[in-house]
């Protein structure tokens, strides 16, 4: 298989607005991520998410798309996203873009054709009611906005147009068929717009809302899941090196029925991420797993994780994510030697693991004003802090041009400063992602087995022929097995110690059992 690149893969999630200013306009650019690709790689981050670069009013961030095939300018040019390929692929890096395809802004050029009255090429391009007067039950739409006698249905925000790509289960007579003209042509001009980019350099696509293209769609999502066939049938056959993942977050759906390569395991759905490392917005308080002594039980994770990471292993990888651009920072509520337990267990499970930007050095959430649709999703999209220089070396821009205020506490973490120090979360994240790329027993595809999961520490696992244990505790655990004898401690954090048959673990500590 030629996406065999995936088992090995550390992918590193970036926010272009806000991850490195070339031109001292105060947002970030591609030339700022070519300029960074060395950090990145020396992270052991060898492949990159962008999200959307692409031109867009940006009432979303971008996730509203008004020119599929055109680089932002703000971002820079198409040539300038094309060199970046080329110096990734040069480090040995894969790139994903974002393909948004459940909608685009309400500024793209096929929808300004589809709100015409007079029929052309893009009238069925958009889900339109046949009547300005009749909604869409149940569903956000938008009526009396357009010349066109209908209203149409919104897939986000308001200014996000829902593309056509069927109903399966119709109820009206607009309701376009899943194999209609119109559904397919949508469809084709979704595989158009990748292979575009895939002829120009990009290894793949991150998919937004993937679960969503067919409306009325059945539980088991069949009719989107045979579109994704088809799309995968495509890259398959004319792109083999190219992975998809999903945001979906239904590994058995995605992964075998879709055929995505990847599905997120997202802060969402009831999947027992939450109970990681953001457990503070359930009931009765934080018990996250990893926020020491906060009574977290792993088991609230494995109960949900195992039958998923069951079901779909073999066929493709869950992803799990030290966070992403929707999702409160981890160092939100955990400190630094929480993080790298943290890190330490997301960089040595199964499936192919999703850094994003500055939490390796524990950026925090910030309380800062909304900005381009991000409400309480901004405080976790400010600038990359690089250096105790100008806007922490983020941009040569005035500060108040910047895309979003930097954290200006005093000890906002920063490269520089955890660059030249051996205890720093970043350098535990570079070991890590290092370790990880030693051993194939770590990566994507080698076995994994929970060996000991109580109530209490520590959580031991298997990953191949390696053993595991994790003590996110303040007090020092030791576990005794005959499944210990003969090992040795090849790697930790903080102590640990094999002796004959017993394993004992410091207080907050992680350690890899080698034969
Ligand atoms: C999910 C993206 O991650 C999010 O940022 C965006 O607002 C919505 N999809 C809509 O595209």
């Amino acid at each position: 298989m030629s996406t065999e690149w995936l088992k090995n893969a550390v992918f590193y999630e970036i926010y272009p607005q806000s991850f490195q200013d070339s031109n001292a306009d105060g947002i970030g650019d591609l030339q700022g991520i070519i300029a960074r690709l060395d950090y990145v790689c020396d992270l052991g981050c060898n492949a990159l998410w962008i999200n959307p670069c692409y031109d867009s009013p940006f009432m979303d961030a971008g996730y509203d798309v008004r020119d599929y095939k055109k680089v932002a300018p703000r971002y820079g040019t198409n040539e300038d996203l094309y060199q970046l390929f080329e110096e990734a692929h040069k480090r040995g890096m894969h790139v994903l873009l974002d393909l948004v395809c459940g909608h685009t802004s309400d500024q793209h050029p096929w929808f300004r054709e589809s709100c015409k009255a007079e029929p052309n090429e893009y009238s069925g391009r958009y889900v339109w009611t046949s009547n300005a007067f009749e909604g869409i039950e149940g569903k956000p739409y938008i009526c009396g906005m357009a010349e066109r006698n209908g209203a149409y249905m919104l897939n986000f925000f308001a200014s996000q147009p829902a593309l056509n790509y069927g109903w399966l289960n119709r109820t009206k007579p607009w309701m376009s068929a899943v194999d209609s003209p119109e559904a397919l042509a949508t469809r084709e001009a979704i595989k158009d717009v990748m292979r575009f980019w895939m002829d120009r350099g990009c290894d793949g696509f991150r998919v937004d809302m993937a679960d969503y293209l067919v409306k009325n769609d059945d539980d088991q999502r069949s009719a989107t899941c045979a579109i994704w066939q088809d799309i995968r049938a495509m890259l398959d056959r004319d792109y083999p090196e190219a992975v998809l993942i999903s945001e979906w977050s239904n590994p058995v759906q995605a992964i075998n029925q879709a055929g995505f390569h990847m599905d997120f395991y997202l802060n969402h759905w009831g999947n027992g991420y939450n109970t990681l490392l953001r457990d503070y917005e359930t009931e009765g308080g934080d018990h996250s797993y990893f926020k020491r002594d906060a009574g977290g039980d792993i088991r609230r994770f494995l109960r949900e994780y195992l039958p998923r990471y069951e079901a779909s292993r073999g066929n493709g990888y869950i992803s799990l994510i030290t966070c992403n651009h929707d999702t409160p920072r981890p160092a939100r509520t955990l400190t630094a030697d929480e993080l790298k337990l943290a890190y330490a267990f997301l960089l040595t499970m199964p499936g192919v693991p999703f850094l994003y930007y500055g939490d390796e050095i524990g950026m925090r959430y910030l309380d800062v004003k909304t900005k381009e649709g991000g409400y309480q999703r901004t405080g976790t999209r400010t600038p990359m802090q690089w250096s105790r220089g100008r806007n922490l070396g983020f941009s040569e821009a005035s500060e108040d041009q910047l895309y979003l205020p930097y954290d200006h506490s005093a000890d906002a973490p920063c490269v520089a400063d955890q660059a030249c120090d051996e205890n720093s979360l970043l350098a535990e994240t570079r070991r890590l992602t290092a370790l990880r790329h030693r051993y194939t027993n770590l990566q994507a595809d080698a076995d994994f087995e929970a060996i000991r999961a109580e109530a209490d520490a520590p959580f031991v696992y298997r990953r191949g022929s390696l053993l595991l244990a994790v003590n996110p505790s303040s007090a020092p655990v030791s576990w005794t097995s005959d499944r210990l004898s003969g090992r040795h401690v090849a790697y930790s954090i903080n102590a640990a110690e094999v002796l004959g048959d017993n394993l004992t673990l410091a207080p907050q500590s992680f350690a890899v059992i080698e034969a």
